[in-house]
């Protein structure tokens, strides 16, 4: 039998608790021994909670306790769970985390000490959710080298853009009252404004091209400037905007978190609702993609006990993760290069024509929609685009996958 601990037990470390006593036997049969949750540490009450007893608010009961060979780590945020996790592993215990902002932070850092003792730092709940892409990016698609990453990686924004798109509706109101479901949060600043996306974008890149990647490096858009009339120009033009994360090799690394339109031959096209998906394509491999839930109670703690299971089969012995401290120097951003669709006032429709027509330029009509005019340019890089744009009062742009 190997005990394991738990620090934070809100939704995804109650999940993980449940997890484990509902799928105890096929659990066991598949780790080689039975795990059981000895201790859980919150520094709130849980008056009536099946883990009552085991509820402490000293960490310390948890990594000095022998018996426990694994900590999962739920908490949430940088501090104070980098000093319980770096705790944890320096008293000789692996950690499971789903924690992106710990992972996207220091994650190469608590590679290097979990490798140093022949421990194991595992965080598969830390993107996707359920899905998983943490296991597949280091075990699964080693063969490859990795030439593109795009990916749905926020549930919250593709809600939200696809209630926008099946019912015409404003962005306000759509976050409004996913707000009022509790689909979003109440401050929704992280999911809306990128953040989420960057993070868990960076994590993937620093994967993919085993260096770290610091997401403040990456540009990131949210999709707060996102108006119905966006996504009727979208529906016209047979495409979907998608808040998509995406990294890719063109010499150098590119990565960046946009809003983008997406066409209906693209497989991302068809992911909706809180869903998450992540493409891959790798040089030898081709294309692949991972769909599921990209967050919930049990999906998530479902991937953070799977790595639970991990860490019980690999115990002493560490699984080698390629991520070095090294930083990886992405691309400039104003290099990179994609079409826009833009969208001007009627009265600049000469001025626009002069300024982007080239091989590519498209005029968009979407019905119903007047004074305005609006296209999609050629490829362009982002410097370009913006040296052009200058000269027009843009009322939107939203690249093209396309
Ligand atoms: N707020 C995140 C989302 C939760 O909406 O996808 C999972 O990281």
């Amino acid at each position: 039998m190997i005990a394991i601990g738990i620090i934070g037990y809100g939704t995804v470390g109650s999940g993980v608790y449940e997890v484990i006593q509902t799928n105890r036997e096929s659990i066991a049969k598949r780790a080689g021994e039975e795990i059981t949750v000895k201790r859980i540490c919150d520094l709130r009450d849980f008056p009536g909670d099946p883990a009552e007893a085991l509820l402490t608010k000293d960490f310390k009961e948890l990594a000095e306790d022998p018996e426990i060979r694994i900590i999962v780590e739920t908490m949430g945020g940088v501090q104070p769970a980098y000093d319980y996790v770096k705790m944890a592993l320096e008293h000789g215990k692996s950690v499971c985390t789903s924690n992106k902002e710990l992972v996207a932070r220091h994650g190469s850092e608590l590679l290097a000490i979990a490798k140093e003792r022949s421990l194991n730092f595992l965080f598969e709940a830390s993107v996707g959710g359920g899905i998983p892409i943490i296991r597949p990016l280091n075990q699964a698609l080693t063969a490859d080298e990795i030439v593109e990453i795009k990916g749905i990686l926020n549930g919250t924004t593709n809600y939200i853009l696809t209630k926008m798109t099946r019912e015409g509706a404003e962005y306000e109101e759509v976050l409004r009252e996913a707000q009022e479901k509790g689909y979003a949060e109440r401050n929704p600043e992280a999911d809306v404004e990128g953040h989420d996306a960057c993070r868990k974008i960076a994590i993937l890149t620093s994967l993919a091209y085993g260096s770290q990647v610091d997401y403040e490096d990456i540009h990131t858009e949210g999709i707060t400037q996102i108006t119905k009339t966006d996504i009727a120009y979208a529906k016209a033009m047979d495409a979907a905007i998608k808040l998509l994360g995406s990294s890719k090799r063109q010499g150098k690394i590119y990565a960046q978190v946009a809003p983008v339109l997406v066409r209906s031959d693209h497989p991302l096209y068809g992911v909706n609702d809180v869903f998450n998906a992540i493409f891959v394509k790798g040089n030898v491999l081709g294309e692949v993609m991972f769909y599921g839930r990209g967050a919930g109670k049990l999906p998530t703690a479902s991937a953070v006990v799977s790595d639970v299971i991990d860490a019980v089969k690999h115990k002493n012995t560490n699984i080698m993760t390629l991520w070095s401290s090294k930083k990886l120097e992405l691309g400039c951003f104003e290099d990179s290069a994609s079409r826009f669709f833009v969208r001007v006032p009627e009265s600049e429709r000469k001025q626009a024509q002069k300024l982007f027509q080239a091989d590519g330029f498209q005029e968009i009509k979407a019905e119903g929609i007047t004074g305005e005019y609006a296209f999609l340019t050629g490829v362009l890089t982002e410097r370009e685009y913006a040296k052009k744009a200058e000269e027009l009062s843009v009322l939107n742009r939203i690249r093209a996958a396309f």
